[in-house]
């Protein structure tokens, strides 16, 4: 029996246990074993893996986070860490992988195939949104619901206590949470990492709102989003995974000192955080990371390794996998329309 591995790399997101349950059932089903590799490529450089059954994966739909575990590893970053798991992937008998993951686990699985020629497909994932080769990743329509309905809670303290509430969304550096949650629960004003931001115009839309007779405001800040006068986003100072990606935040701290002492309006700031990246998939994203998973399947039958399972309009389709490489960034016209009802 053909055997095939799958693991999940990054950050964890809401969906990932969706594609693993329908990559082993239908690899089942279609007479291949399916073996999983924990906590992302760590798992195939140190050899953690268990066999993965029909019934170890049963329940685990509506799950958050990953049963495999994740971690950002880099197995490039040294010699002897590609030496074991090449040696890994022959021991334990792998004909193929499905490396379920971001820009840094797919690009890592790119590497595996262009260069080692080993039969890799990817299945793109990040509540981010921010991967182009596909129209939409799963997860993130799971941290805009929560983010939605984080903003929808702020409201009614904000408006009781007629304070402004800044809320820090994740994303990077992209502003599609940002976006999408602060159109969807009415934000005031959005600040994302596309756009440089000036604060004077912030508190000026903030002011337009109080001259209306509204007093309280909401600000959605992008965990990237920066004011004109800087160059470098904010971060948690030292801290640098194995891709070189530092740990974003302190923006919204920032932003509400500011908002406070210019508009004299009292500010508070909420972190939304990891809440945005646990429990639940919404049933959108259990669909999409589910036929992402049979996509890959289908990649493995009909051997186009180097390719990933991508959303298209409506159609799942397959993509090379380094077309997920680059960034995509928030649609500005999305942006403009959520801009319409600003202030
Ligand atoms: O890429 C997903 C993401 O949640 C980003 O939005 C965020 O900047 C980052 O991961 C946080 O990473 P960590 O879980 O390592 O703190």
């Amino acid at each position: 029996m053909e055997k095939i591995g799958i693991l999940t790399g990054g950050g964890d997101c809401p969906g990932l246990n969706a594609v693993i349950r329908a990559v082993v059932r239908r690899s089942h089903a279609l007479g291949y074993d399916v073996l999983g590799i924990k906590k992302g490529w760590a798992g195939l450089i140190h050899g953690h893996v268990e066999p993965l059954t029909d019934f170890s994966v049963s329940g685990i739909l509506p799950r958050g986070g990953t049963i495999l575990g994740t971690s950002r590893t880099n197995p490039f970053k040294q010699l002897d860490h590609i030496h074991k798991l090449k040696s890994n992937w022959q021991k334990f008998g792998l004909n193929y992988l499905v490396a379920v993951g971001g820009e840094d686990t797919l690009g890592v699985a790119n590497k595996l195939f262009k260069q080692e020629g080993y039969p890799v497909v990817g299945v793109p994932k990040t509540i981010d949104n921010d991967l182009a080769g596909t129209d939409y990743t799963f997860g993130f329509d799971t941290a805009v619901q929560i983010v939605t309905e984080a903003i929808d809670r702020l409201h009614t303290t904000a408006e009781s206590h007629k304070r402004v509430m800044v809320v820090e969304v994740m994303g990077r550096h992209a502003g599609w949470i940002a976006t999408h949650s602060g159109m969807a629960g009415g934000a005031d004003c959005i600040l994302v990492p596309e756009r440089r931001f000036n604060i004077d115009e912030v508190c000026g839309l903030i002011r337009k709102r109080i001259d209306r007779g509204k007093e309280f405001a909401i600000v959605v800040v992008a965990e990237g989003a920066m004011p004109d006068e800087t160059h470098q986003v904010m971060s948690k100072q030292g801290h640098v995974d194995d891709f070189g990606h530092a740990q974003l935040g302190g923006i919204g701290d920032w932003l509400g000192a500011q908002i406070e002492s210019r508009t004299a309006i009292e500010t508070r700031v909420t972190v939304l955080g990891h809440v945005q990246r646990g429990g639940t998939p919404s049933a959108y994203d259990r669909v999409l990371a589910t036929r992402f998973g049979l996509k890959a399947v289908e990649l493995i039958r009909q051997k186009e390794f180097g390719h990933m399972a991508s959303l298209r309009g409506t159609d799942i389709v397959a993509v090379p996998i380094e077309d997920a490489l680059s960034q995509k960034l928030l649609d500005p016209k999305v942006f403009d329309d959520a801009a319409v009802f600003f202030g």
